[in-house]
This record gives structure tokens, sequence and C-alpha cells, in this order.
């Protein structure tokens, strides 16, 4: 084979519960993961004649804020694919080709997608036939959201969010994100939120699954699911772009079921009755307040996946 083009989805958080801070700069969390239909594809190809000498995995990256994208060995998925060469004991080599359509530095687990997606690239690409265990195993040195974005559907993630556990749910849930101008460092939305804690006195509680979201979750109840969305790097996030305290004021004014900040953002996720509310909330929420653009996407969907 000389080519493997793989589609990978983005991520929404249903409940972040963020723990306390370990003595690894990690925090321990309770991770709701939902996988939608917005897609990053990856292509791992043999290099041919032209690719740098020596260079073992190489990279290029197209499409939504492309430029924003390392194109060197910090690349995730560059990282990604060497550590999976490294696992099976050889020197491989690839190209990898990214086109993005998750926004970059999103709060949507961009980077982490990508870095799933060159895995089960390059273990088919290579014929490794490893298992998606042991890809996940791999991923998760790489990003505590890889394991997920290999996985897909809708999971809890314990420990740094790499402990999963699939939920069950029922039908689709219609979805309509705003994606801001520029991204949010996810380590500076933690720091902020142990700032803000640590200003206010409070203890960071030990977290725990939220059973309303649970249950809504598994009898399709978008109504209710709007409801039990939560997000605890939410005001970290809002206290460093106070703008998006308009873009989900704007969400909400067009009867948004939930409307919440995705992961550490920028990006906020609204949750809508259907797929046309959610192609109106989109509409709307083009004018909104701290949006660059909006999407539309339903969950749950499969995690990375051989396209074709
Ligand atoms: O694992 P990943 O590289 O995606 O994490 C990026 C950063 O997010 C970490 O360096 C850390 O600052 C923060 N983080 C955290 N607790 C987690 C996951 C991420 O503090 N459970």
């Amino acid at each position: 084979m000389s080519a493997v083009t793989v589609r990978v989805p983005a991520k929404v958080n249903l409940q972040l519960a963020v723990g306390p801070l370990r003595d690894d700069g990690y925090h321990d969390l309770v991770n709701v993961f939902h996988a939608v239909s917005l897609f990053d594809e990856v292509t791992a190809a043999e290099p041919d004649d032209r690719s740098a000498p020596g260079a073992t995995v190489t990279v290029r990256v197209e499409g939504e804020s492309a430029a924003d994208v390392p194109a060197s060995d910090d690349n995730l998925a560059v990282r990604a694919a060497r550590a999976l060469a490294g696992w099976a004991g050889r020197s491989y080599r690839a190209d990898l080709l990214i086109r993005k359509a998750i926004p970059v530095a999103g709060g949507m687990a961009g980077g982490s997608a990508d870095a799933a997606a060159a895995l089960v690239a390059c273990n088919e690409l290579w014929g490794l036939g490893l298992p998606l265990a042991d890809l996940m195993e791999i991923g998760a040195d790489i990003g505590s959201d890889v394991p997920f974005a290999l996985l897909g559907g809708t999971a809890v993630g314990t420990g740094r969010g790499e402990r999963l556990t699939a939920l069950p749910t029922s039908g689709v849930f219609h979805w309509a994100f705003a994606l801001a101008d520029g991204g949010l460092s996810t380590p500076r939305v933690y720091g902020e939120c142990d700032r803000l804690r640590a200003d206010a006195g409070e203890e960071a509680a030990w977290p725990s699954v939220s059973e309303p979201l649970l249950a809504a979750l598994r009898e399709g109840d978008a109504g209710r699911l709007g409801r039990a969305l939560t997000n605890d790097l939410q005001p970290a996030a809002l206290a460093l772009r106070p703008s998006l305290e308009g873009t989900l004021r704007a969400g909400r004014g067009r009867g948004a079921l939930g409307a919440i900040v995705s992961g550490s953002g920028p990006t906020c996720a609204f949750l809508a009755e259907s797929e046309a509310h959610a192609a109106e909330l989109a509409a709307a929420l083009k004018g909104a307040d701290g949006c660059r653009a909006a999407v539309t996407a339903s969950g749950p969907v499969p995690g990375a996946t051989v396209a074709g």
C-alpha cells in the first residue's frame, strides 16, 4: 500500500470536571467526551524521491488555520508516527499530509485528532496490524485526548482523561459551534482555573460523573443533556477571552438547549433541538461577539477510521 487516508473527528466535552493539580502537572479529571462530525483528514504516504533525505517522517498541513500548525518535529502527528515506529522497534518512513477542518487550539482536540489519525494511517501503511488498545496506549503518551480520538463515540475519561469507558447513548445530537479568532493555550487555561480557585479560596473537589448527564445520553434526551452540560474550565476561558460571554449569550438567545465553552476553548458549543435548529443557530452566531465563523455537526460519530 503506498498511501492511507484516515478521517478523524473533533470532540466536545459534555462534562469537564477538573480535580486537584497532580505532582506531574496534570489535573485529575472526569471528562465526558463526545465525538462530532467535524473531521480532519490525515494521509500517510510512502516517501518518494523528492522527500527530504534522511527524514523519517515529514508533514505538510493544509486547510483551516494551517499556518498555525507546526510543520516540524513538534507536530503531534509526527510525534505519534515516530512513537509508533519506536514501539514496532524499526525505523519506518512516511510523508504525512494533514487537511484541517477542526479549529486549531480551539478546545476541540484537533492536535490530538491528528495524532490519532497518524497512528491509524501508519499502522496500516506499515502493515503493523497493532490492535486499537496498543494504539491507545501509544497515543496517551502523545496527549491526554489522543485515546478518545481513536475510540470516538461518547466516553468518560478519568485520570488525566486518557482512561476511557464507552458510554451508551441513544439517537443523534445536533450541534452548532462558534469558532473564535485565534486559539487559547490549554496549559494557560488550566493555570487560570487554578489561579481563580486559589483566589476564591476554593479547594478542588474530587470529580465525579454527572448522573443526570448519563441518563440524558442513555435516553437521547437533548433537552436534559443541554441542562446537564458543565465545564469547570469555562470561567478560566471566559476570564482570558471575555468576548466569549457575548457568543454564549447569542446562542442562548436563539434557543440553544445548552451553551458551553468546548474544553479549554475558545470554541463555543451549542446543543440544538434538530438539524434545522443547528443551522439556524450557526447562521445567527456568525454575527455574534467573539465569533469568527460557525459550523454545524452531529454526534456521536466513530473515532479515527481509514477513509473509503
Ligand atoms: O495531555 P495534553 O498534552 O493534551 O495536555 C496539555 C496541557 O493541558 C498539559 O500540559 C496540562 O497543562 C494541561 N492538562 C492538565 N490536566 C489534564 C490534561 C491536560 O492540566 N488532565
